[in-house]
């Protein structure tokens, strides 16, 4: 199966609009070694023709023109997206369905009911479709059943229950419900191959971890280098706990875990703007890259 990385920066992109902390501003005056990401976002297939979109972010447009198998090529309107998937209903993940309500067509869109209900309710994004052409609602379930998706040959999907956060307009906000967030496991029925993708997780429970010990890659939440980064430089008063993401350096965060797999390629992705590893020359970085741990980067492919 091709991977490719759309959008490899958490929510308000890099360097985010109206942010001047160390890294954005550096960014724009050219004196950090990093590049710009867009916000959340991966495609992948398994022929090179039929494209399943996951998260659809804000930057869609944009992401859309920076990869040539996405675009309108067959007929007079038309797109090598077949079918969207989405991990939950944040803003950064969701906000591209209505950048592409010109569609031809209802959306297929794969979601559990809890992001369902919280893209008809409190973010209701489903409901302004219904004026275009519609959605296509098909259900994922969090019982770790595998599901196939119509024209996307050769891929099998397992949603895989998460604890994160549900939205701050979801009515499950701290009162999580299971599938406000999911992770896959996308397999290639050809290769026996196997991707972990989670771009949002708070904690790794068990049976995450037993999907990542068997993966052959693993694509995860690398939004933090610490629990109180966005507190620290006066962004936020929350901790990234209280957003549903786990840290990357402290004990049991995500680089200590990732350490300790012998088998799969570590990739991390949804990396906020002001994550130290974002700077190539960062002792955090480099302390990464020690670890066997790689920082994805937009336009990036992964052929597993
Ligand atoms: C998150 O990943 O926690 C959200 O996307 C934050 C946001 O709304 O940007
Ligand atoms: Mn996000
Ligand atoms: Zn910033």
């Amino acid at each position: 199966m091709r991977i490719h990385l759309l959008g490899t920066g958490a929510g308000g992109g890099f360097p985010q609009w109206n942010c001047n902390c160390d890294n954005c501003s550096r960014l724009r005056t050219g004196t950090i070694k990093s590049t710009p990401r867009t916000q959340s976002s991966i495609t992948i297939s398994a022929n090179d023709e039929d494209w399943v979109l996951f998260n659809a972010s804000p930057d869609i447009r944009a992401q859309i023109e920076s990869f040539r198998p996405l675009q309108p090529a067959r007929k007079i309107r038309d797109t090598g997206i077949s079918a969207i998937i989405l991990c939950d209903a944040q803003i950064d993940h969701t906000t591209g369905l209505i950048i592409m309500r010109e569609h031809d067509k209802p959306w297929d869109i794969y979601c559990t009911s809890a992001v369902y209900e919280d893209m008809t309710t409190g973010y209701p994004i489903f409901n302004m479709l219904s004026h275009f052409r519609g959605v296509n609602w098909h259900e994922v379930k969090t019982d770790q059943s595998t599901f196939t998706i119509p024209k996307i040959d050769n891929l099998i999907f397992t949603a895989v229950p998460l604890k994160s956060e549900a939205p701050p307009y979801s009515p499950h906000r701290h009162a999580t419900v299971a599938g406000d967030n999911v992770g896959f496991k996308i397999e290639d029925s050809n290769t026996r191959k196997n991707l972990f993708y989670a771009p949002g997780l708070g904690e790794i429970e068990e049976h995450v971890l037993e999907y990542m010990r068997n993966a052959d890659c693993v694509l995860i939440d690398g939004t933090v280098w610490t629990n109180d980064e966005m507190s620290r430089h006066g962004i936020s008063d929350k901790l990234a706990s209280e957003m549903g993401h786990l840290d990357q350096s402290s004990k049991g965060g995500i680089m200590e875990i990732l350490s300790s797999l012998k088998k799969p390629r570590k990739i991390l992705i949804h990396i906020n703007n002001t994550n130290p590893i974002l700077d190539e020359d960062s002792p955090e970085r480099k302390k990464l890259n020690t670890s066997g741990i790689e920082v994805s980067f937009d336009g990036m492919e992964i052929e597993i």
